[in-house]
């Protein structure tokens, strides 16, 4: 750090020059990320709070407020009652958070998750010293029922099933899962991407996979993806309360007796972000914008199989993987091209998530030059 400080004009001038460097999803060119351009009513609300911290609610009632009200919204939504819960920084710490609440409440330690479970399972477990013990998935990428009914026993502590996988936006067996974990483990659900996504479907024809089944004991679902809200905002429920207390430590010197967050200092811009999509857009604003992403994939998907290029699996949320012949060159050409896609591992494909800032336009000139650099490969 220097000594004196820099002029207020200099420094912005670096920002600007920073900020210039980056991609910005108005570009309509990010198709490899599950974020988003925020709402602009998010963007001011995120603005508004931040200076809130809710690592200290005592002093920022409103914003406590706001988090309670989030909750409510997003119960009724899931169809739960009571739920417990708070806004997390992202589906990473609320994977964390449901099975460190998930160990402490059962004191057992394996966690049975698929191999299309996100890598941040894999964090939670290491950090909590627990073990993963990993199941296939069936043909068309979900978790294999059978496979986990054969894994969950006197050791687990947790089952961890997805709703919209990271890589195909593909949806597990939740109500069957559920069925095997009821009295025997705890069900969380990671729902980081289809949290948002399967509540406004126009045909959803996913079995319940929210708290609608008995056996789900918590849910994450991150506001800052399909939610519109501004980073970092997410959710974590759960369903019985109580077993927040499984993690609570005492916090003197703050305004709460206990803290049962694995963060101390909270952001809580993204609560009144969050809050804020939510109240402006209401489920028929959520129905819209899902309903044109759905239309901008099916777009992709259609001019894509004209061309011979077939998804993995017929996508049902926003994100699709397509069967390319070499995966990375394609990508390094759509890259020269402009468009930023990303890969999956599981089967190796071209993933492609396509945003609310993906205008019909850009889907179309994406698909277009998505047929011309497979032609040429
Ligand atoms: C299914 C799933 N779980 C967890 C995560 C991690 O979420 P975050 O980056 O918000 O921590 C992601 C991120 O893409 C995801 O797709």
């Amino acid at each position: 750090m220097d000594e004196r400080g820099a002029p207020a004009k200099k420094v912005m001038r670096e920002l600007r020059e920073a900020s210039e460097d980056d991609l910005h999803f108005r570009d309509g060119r990010i198709f490899g990320s599950m974020c988003t351009d925020p709402l602009p009513i998010a963007r001011r609300a995120h603005a508004m709070f931040l200076e809130a911290n809710l690592g200290n609610p005592g002093y920022y009632k409103g914003t406590w407020r706001l988090e309670r009200e989030t909750l409510r919204i997003l119960s009724k939504l899931l169809h739960g009652r009571n739920l417990g819960g708070f806004t997390v920084s992202g589906a990473t710490e609320g994977n964390i958070t449901a099975l460190w609440m998930a160990r402490n409440t059962t004191r057992r330690k394996e966690v049975v998750a698929a191999k299309t479970a996100h890598f941040s399972v894999r964090k939670a477990v290491d950090l909590l010293g627990m073990r993963l013990v990993e199941v296939p998935h069936d043909d068309m990428y979900r978790a294999d029922v059978d496979a986990i009914g054969r894994k969950v026993g006197k050791d687990t502590a947790a089952v961890v099933a997805v709703a919209g996988t990271t890589e195909l936006g593909q949806v597990d067996p939740i109500d069957e899962i559920g069925e095997l974990c009821r009295d025997r483990a705890f069900l969380h659900v990671d729902a980081a991407f289809g949290g948002f996504v399967l509540p406004f479907l126009d045909h959803p024809d996913t079995p319940p996979w929210d708290f609608r089944v008995a056996g789900v004991s918590s849910l994450v679902l991150d506001a800052h993806k399909m939610g519109m809200a501004t980073i970092p905002a997410s959710h974590l429920l759960v369903r019985e309360a109580s077993h927040f207390r499984k993690i609570a430590v005492e916090s003197p010197y703050l305004t709460s007796v206990y803290q049962t967050s694995l963060l101390g200092t909270r952001n809580s811009a993204g609560v009144a972000a969050a809050y804020a999509a939510m109240r402006a857009l209401g489920r028929s604003g959520y129905r819209q914008i899902v309903a044109r992403c759905m239309r901008n994939t099916r777009t992709i998907v259609r001019r894509a199989r004209e061309a011979g290029i077939e998804p993995v699996v017929e996508p049902i949320m926003n994100v699709v993987a397509f069967r390319v012949h070499d995966v990375e060159s394609t990508q390094r050409a759509l890259d020269a091209k402009g468009w930023k896609v990303s890969t999956s591992r599981n089967p190796r494909a071209l993933r492609v998530v396509v945003m609310p800032h993906i205008t019909a336009k850009s889907a179309l000139a994406f698909a277009h030059d998505l047929v011309a650099v497979s032609q040429k490969g």
